[in-house]
């Protein structure tokens, strides 16, 4: 693997070359200043596949440097070595798209350097990623929000990689329920260049608003809109699956002829209700337009959202009336929920494990994933915190 730390002592990159000496050969290991993250495109040249920056200080000027090379080089592994493990710090680190923070010594990036390489192993070997669709039974059912939880549920606790399309192509606000960034590119930049598609074009036009976790955005007015033919999207995906593990879309619920595109090209479908009449008679409206469409019941998962107790349906009345097991519920906690969403920070970095609502989106995520997390993430870390 080529590795490249970039440091204020060229002492410590010695010691990582010695430590590193014993699998002689199969690491490449060179070093330089700090003031290399300056310049990402000179970074990449040599095409490094893990990055280590020692920072003694935190200093601030490094985390825009890492986004922007994290923009450069999605595929780049990226880690700070520092002794400041303080929730700031490390959160100041996945939000510039850092994989690992890990504490000064070399036992610690010898392990990081076998779990780089177990990463790359498995990307190369890469099955094809599953698309996962979420639709609005109604408006404000929340479809959003527990596609963009999931998508962090997926990318933080179990490493999958992720890419959310936001496909409400008029007023969608995906990358903002998980990130207050401001997208570069949109859907309709990818729409307008589809000529220059492959999974890296994909990669580069999509937001990274987590490691591991990216958003492409919906088109910022409504001309560019137009220009997002479901044609498109059928070639988007098929580029998508070979480059992340899970594709997330957020559908429209106008069922517009690219939300079709959307529903037909993926795997799982998931129509999200809550329990009330109007949801079940729009629900029972939706589940008849999949018959028509020819989409198997066993690719439809009903989620119900914002359950609560007392209410005059229950499960077991939405099931009835539908016809339709539901596949899994996601407790109702408004005002969590809702501080989530507007200061545009996963409701699982606000809130413990224990919050009843991410429990049911791990759960979800954990069986979408067919795994069970690790508990070495350093991002499990700061959410115990
Ligand atoms: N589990 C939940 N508990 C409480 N409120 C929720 C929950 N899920 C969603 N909401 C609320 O519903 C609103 C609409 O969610 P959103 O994801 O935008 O719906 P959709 O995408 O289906 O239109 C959010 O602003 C949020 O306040
Ligand atoms: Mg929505």
């Amino acid at each position: 693997m080529k590795i490249l730390l970039l440091s204020a002592e060229p002492a410590h990159l010695e010691e990582l070359r010695t430590a590193l000496a014993d699998k002689a050969g199969r690491h490449e290991v060179s070093g330089g200043p700090l003031a290399l993250l300056a310049d990402p495109a000179e970074l990449v040249r040599e095409a490094p596949e893990l990055l280590l920056v020692e920072t003694r200080a935190s200093d601030p000027g490094i985390w825009p440097q890492l986004e922007r090379l994290a923009v450069t080089a999605p595929q780049l592994i990226t880690a700070v070595i520092s002794e400041n493990q303080s929730p700031e710090f490390l959160r100041l680190a996945m939000r510039a798209g850092v994989r690992e923070v890990l504490a000064p010594g070399t036992a610690e990036v010898v392990r990081l350097v076998a779990r780089a390489e177990q990463h790359l192993v498995r990307g190369s070997q890469h099955d094809k990623g599953r698309v996962l669709a979420f639709l609005p039974t109604k408006g404000a059912s929340g479809a959003t929000f527990l596609a963009t939880s999931l998508g962090y549920a997926l990318s933080s606790r179990l490493d999958k990689k992720v890419l959310l399309i936001d496909l409400n192509l008029q007023l969608g606000d995906a990358a903002f329920f998980v990130s207050d960034k401001q997208p570069e590119f949109t859907l309709a930049d990818v729409c307008q260049q589809i000529h220059r598609l492959d999974p890296s074009f994909l990669a580069g036009s999509a937001t990274l608003v987590h490691p591991n976790f990216s958003v492409l955005a919906s088109p910022d007015d409504p001309e560019k809109a137009a220009q997002v033919k479901p044609e498109h999207l059928a070639r988007i995906l098929k580029a998508a699956i070979l480059h992340y593990d899970f594709v997330l879309l957020d559908v429209n619920r106008a069922l517009d002829a690219v939300s079709v595109a959307a529903l037909d090209n993926a795997d799982l479908i998931f129509p999200v209700l809550q329990q009330n009449l109007s949801f079940l008679r729009d629900g029972a409206r939706l589940l008849k337009l999949f018959a028509a469409l020819g989409y198997a019941s066993d690719r439809v998962r009903p989620v119900l959202n914002r359950l609560h107790k007392g209410e005059q349906v229950g499960v077991e009345e939405v099931e009835k009336s539908l016809g339709i097991t539901v596949w899994r519920t996601v407790p109702n906690s408004y005002h969590a929920v809702v501080a989530s969403i507007n200061q545009g920070v996963p409701l699982a970095v606000l809130e413990s494990a224990h919050h009843p609502v991410v429990q049911a989106v791990n759960a979800m995520a954990d069986e979408l994933a067919g795994t069970t997390p690790h508990n070495d993430s350093w991002l499990r870390r700061l959410l115990h915190h």
